[in-house]
């Protein structure tokens, strides 16, 4: 083995359990609202807009500053630089200036000595709109002229156009796939302590501590290099802190250091869901050609997608809708369209998958289409259009496809889990059975790995090992619940052969590691792993440097292991030869970096290598519809997941567990309500319904597929797992429209639109009955 390691019990690629496991169940774990305040803190609240597109006529705030407990109240006016688009579309101002652009935009923070006082104190605010026409949804946006926040993006390969004309069969069709909150446990909360001579310490929730350090160094007017950010973990992010942390963490820096005393926002859970951006929903519109035998010839398809208010993240999340919008599948000729719409709603942004799963809707209806127009069982359809290895490999941003395994996963896991037999058994059961109908899915996922931003493919760490032994490692991505730092922990452990108690990971700061990306595209551990990695080896190569000549031993005979250190025929504890290196004044600190390889994307052209890899899975959903009142119930699940070799194999089960079970809520039960004054109505747990405990599958199989080393030189050939998942939660969709149609014997697709919530699976059988109806008065005549 290089650099003279063996793997350690509880070293990279075993399942230690999570660093804070044993704080988190004790309710001892600190989140930004755990931390000690001290006694001259203040507290920031929010006024939101009152309407969706208006020009504020006047703010009254004079009672609110009139609050006894209220210390000050800031304007757009009173901030240095007020706009703090993350791409630099200056499309964001952090307070409303003269404008409002949907209903819930903050237009004032007052500062006061409560959280109560500060909350009380906003709703005394007066505030007077001039209305302007709002676009709400995708068809309004459409309608008033279809206005941008981004460019478009288009993808194509061969000539689609020419193919649909010539394809033997041919249909049209649209699937709408609704939002998500991300409903995190912890809500955005930031706290900022003004330091000496203009320093700000921020501890934030964040997943991006780097780019909420340059936002509040911009809203303050200040160089980076004196603010801090600080993330010891998060209680979850999903996607919804990798932008939306920073307007939190401006507003309390910006109220600290107009008071010169620490100022904490964290916000209520119903500003959180009114202001801060989701998922994007879309509506695609899908031309597809194809075979008798179910091969796609040609695919043309548009994917619209409601942005929100400013372009925030939605350039690259409808960029990433395209990557996917082939899922695991070929398609010979093809265009794909982007229409990211400007709407006077909050800014959508990343969520889990950003933008990939809805592309991954898409591919998967077009494959129950043909599967219903050609009669085949949609796996088979699947099956015929998986991706080769050697030929029909190239995607539509051509890229070749070097390693598929989209039939493998297919094929292994449909046997595993019966699916041919059970499918057979649904049908039976449902010719028996009015009410109740069951139904059956599976499908694959083929997830890209990487930025698409090249240059975000790059990541830093810092490692010390102190004279006793133990180590402190340090690295630039954030926890979020998802076991970054375990993961890292391991790497340090397998190398320096050292038990968990010897190695401490400590807070993301931006005064350790800078310039880092956000913890984001699934890539913490790809990313920072190689960078602790790369720290670690050096400090050990110096060790090994130091001991081969000081116990004039070959360099080739010394092996770092769980015992101690093997010097030739000696073993020398760790803590020995750290205290040996020292007093011969050896560097016992050091950096690490990495960057990704073999990458590069050029959106002009819309070709390239944007992935270093890809994710492969598949999972299998049966279901239990109820046709009477449209309610549905997973009563199975399999999934066969890859994740290379797996770093931790129990954490990477609950990354897969947790995404999926997100994705089938995302799909089937979730639903955002924006009203017609453009106010969102579901903003509270008491109307958005998440998936509770008793929602998980009755049955729930999950196992990691075995053997499969990353065919790229990822960290211990491991594959990044934080997103793919999510993706497996669209059989369980599929498995609802395959209950459905059972409604008319399975003649026609059901069109099931996303979230598949009662009410809409209520509208198809409607739907689906009268087809049938109409089908039978036609025979009978
Ligand atoms: N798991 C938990 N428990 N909490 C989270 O917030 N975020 C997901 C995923 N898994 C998340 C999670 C998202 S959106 C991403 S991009 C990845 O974790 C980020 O972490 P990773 O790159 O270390 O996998
Ligand atoms: Mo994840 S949506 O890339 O934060």
């Amino acid at each position: 083995m290089p650099h003279g390691s063996v793997p350690v019990a509880g070293g990279a690629s075993s399942s230690l359990r999570h660093e804070s496991a044993h704080l988190h169940v004790a309710g001892e774990a600190r989140y930004v609202d755990d931390v000690p305040l001290p006694p001259n803190a203040v507290h920031v609240a929010l006024g939101l807009s009152r309407s969706a597109h208006a020009r504020i006529l006047s703010m009254d705030l004079s009672a609110v500053e009139a609050h006894p407990d209220v210390l000050c109240v800031l304007r757009a006016q009173d901030v240095a630089h007020n706009q703090i688009s993350p791409v630099g579309a200056g499309d964001e101002p952090l307070l409303a200036e003269d404008h409002v652009f949907f209903y819930g935009q903050p237009l004032f923070a007052v500062v006061a000595q409560t959280r109560h006082a500060a909350r009380h104190a906003a709703a005394l605010a007066q505030v007077t709109y001039e209305d302007k026409p709002a676009a709400l949804s995708i068809e309004q946006a459409r309608a008033q002229g279809g206005a941008l926040v981004c460019r478009a993006l288009e993808m194509t390969r061969g000539d689609a156009p020419q193919a649909l004309a010539h394809a033997p069969h041919r249909l049209a069709g649209q699937l709408v796939v609704g939002g998500q909150e991300h409903f995190y446990l912890e809500g955005q909360a930031a706290l900022a302590c003004p330091g000496e001579d203009g320093e700000m310490r921020v501890c934030s929730s964040t997943q991006h501590p780097t780019e909420t350090q340059h936002m509040v160094a911009h809203v303050l007017g200040c160089p980076n290099n004196l603010v801090t950010v600080e993330v010891r973990r998060m209680g979850g992010g999903f996607g919804g802190k990798e932008t939306q942390a920073n307007i939190v963490a401006c507003l309390a820096a910006l109220a600290a250091a107009r008071t010169g005393r620490p100022a904490k926002l964290r916000l209520d859970r119903d500003d959180d869901m009114m202001l801060t951006g989701k998922r994007h929903d879309f509506v695609i519109d899908y031309d597809v050609g194809f075979d008798a035998q179910g091969h796609v010839l040609g695919v043309d398809m548009e994917l619209a997608a409601r942005c929100g208010w400013s372009a925030d993240l939605s350039g690259p999340v409808t960029d990433r809708a395209l990557f996917h919008a082939d899922n695991a599948y070929y398609y010979p000729d093809v265009r794909l369209r982007s229409l990211p719409l400007r709407t006077n709603t909050q800014s959508n942004t990343a969520f889990r998958g950003f933008g990939g799963p809805q592309g991954v809707a898409a591919a998967e209806r077009i494959m129950e289409e043909i599967a219903f127009a050609t009669g085949l069982d949609p796996l088979d359809v699947r099956l015929r259009n998986a991706y080769g290895t050697t030929e029909r490999n190239l995607t539509p941003y051509h890229m070749t496809v070097e390693d598929s395994i989209t039939t493998e996963v297919l094929s292994q896991l449909a046997i595993d889990c019966d699916y041919r037999k059970r499918r057979e058994q649904i049908r039976a059961f449902n010719k028996t059975s009015p009410h109740m109908r069951r139904g059956i899915a599976i499908t694959p996922v083929k997830f890209g790995i990487s930025f698409t931003a090249t240059h975000f493919n790059q990541a830093g760490a810092l490692v010390h090992v102190y004279t006793d032994g133990s180590v402190q490692v340090n690295h630039g991505g954030t926890e979020m619940g998802q076991g970054l730092h375990t993961k890292m922990v391991q790497i340090a452990m397998r190398e320096f052969g050292l038990a968990q108690e010897r190695v401490r990971i400590t807070a993301t700061t931006t005064g350790k590691v800078p310039n880092t990306s956000a913890t984001a595209a699934s890539s913490g551990a790809d990313l920072n792993g190689m960078a602790v990695l790369a720290a670690v080896r050096t400090i050990k190569d110096r060790l090994v440097t130091f001991a081969a000549s000081h116990w004039q031993t070959p360099p080739e005979q010394i092996q770092f292991t769980a015992q101690g250190v093997v010097v030739g025929a000696a073993l020398v504890p760790f803590a020995t030869l750290v205290n040996a290196a020292y007093m011969a004044r050896i560097s016992l600190s050091s950096t690490g970096f990495y960057k990704t390889p073999k990458i590069s994307w050029d959106a002009a052209t819309g070709r390239g290598r944007p992935f270093y890899y890809f994710a492969y899975g598949a999972a299998c959903a049966e279901v239990a519809v109820d046709l009477l009142t449209g309610e549905n119930r997973m009563e199975r699940v399999d999934i066969l997941h890859d994740a290379g070799l797996s770093l931790n194999p129990d954490i990477d089960i609950g990354q897969i567990e947790g995404g999926f079970v997100q994705g089938a809520g995302w799909l089937t039960m979730e639903e955002l309500f924006w009203d017609t004054a453009g106010q969102l109505r579901t903003h509270a747990p008491s109307t958005y319904k998440i998936p509770a405990c008793s929602d998980r599958p009755r049955i729930f199989n999950v196992r990691l597929m075995e053997n499969v080393p990353n065919r790229e030189d990822t960290i211990f050939r491991s594959k990044a797992v934080g997103e793919p998942p999510f993706v497996h939660g669209v059989a369980v969709l599929h498995a609802i429209s395959d209950a459905l149609a059972s409604v008319d014997d399975y003649r026609t697709c059901p069109g099931l639109n996303a979230p598949a919530t009662p009410e809409q699976i209520l509208r198809v059988a409607e739907r689906l009955r009268q087809r049938r109806a109409g089908a039978d008065a036609q025979a009978r005549a």
